[in-house]
């Protein structure tokens, strides 16, 4: 065999052993794993499940909100979003029926609301003004009417 050809089969072999290594030392040492949706749901019957029997805006501290909402053809549920400036919101997020997606124009926030799995995000408004928030995924018919805005003053 040519002496580059085993360089390069000696490197490539290492670089994957050690990408291996690696990846497995993240899941099994650090417990690391993909982001939320964990926590499942019964999308048949989401309201009598906490904390979806309770859907709205609930302030849990200082500046600090969580909002319970669902999502369905083709609307969230609380529609009226507003906070003051400089709010950290916590979403709990799940869908009645279909993927739908959760985005809010300008912020880093942009999830898939999956139904059946409950999703958290959470976001600081620094900045006051309205935000646009959209369903980014394709649920039906009237899926370009489903939309909101957050108010932060
Ligand atoms: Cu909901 Cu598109």
């Amino acid at each position: 065999m040519h002496r580059y050809e085993k360089i390069w089969l000696t490197a490539s072999t290492v670089i994957i052993i050690g990408f291996m290594l690696i990846i497995g030392y993240q899941a099994f040492a650090l417990d690391m794993g993909p982001p939320s949706g964990q926590e499942t749901i019964d999308p048949q019957n989401v309201e009598e499940h906490p904390p979806f029997d309770d859907t709205g805006i609930h302030q849990i501290g200082e500046n600090e909100y969580e909002v319970v909402m669902t999502l369905q053809i083709f609307s969230f549920d609380p529609m009226e979003l507003e906070f003051p400036e400089g709010s950290t919101v916590h979403f709990t997020l799940t869908s009645k029926d279909v993927v739908h997606g959760f985005q809010i124009a300008g912020t880093n926030v942009n999830a898939m609301i999956t139904p059946g799995h409950v999703t958290t995000i959470s976001h600081t408004f620094d900045e006051p003004g309205e935000y646009l928030v959209v369903c980014n995924e394709y649920c039906g018919a009237g899926h370009e009417l489903m939309a909101t805005e957050i108010t932060i003053k």
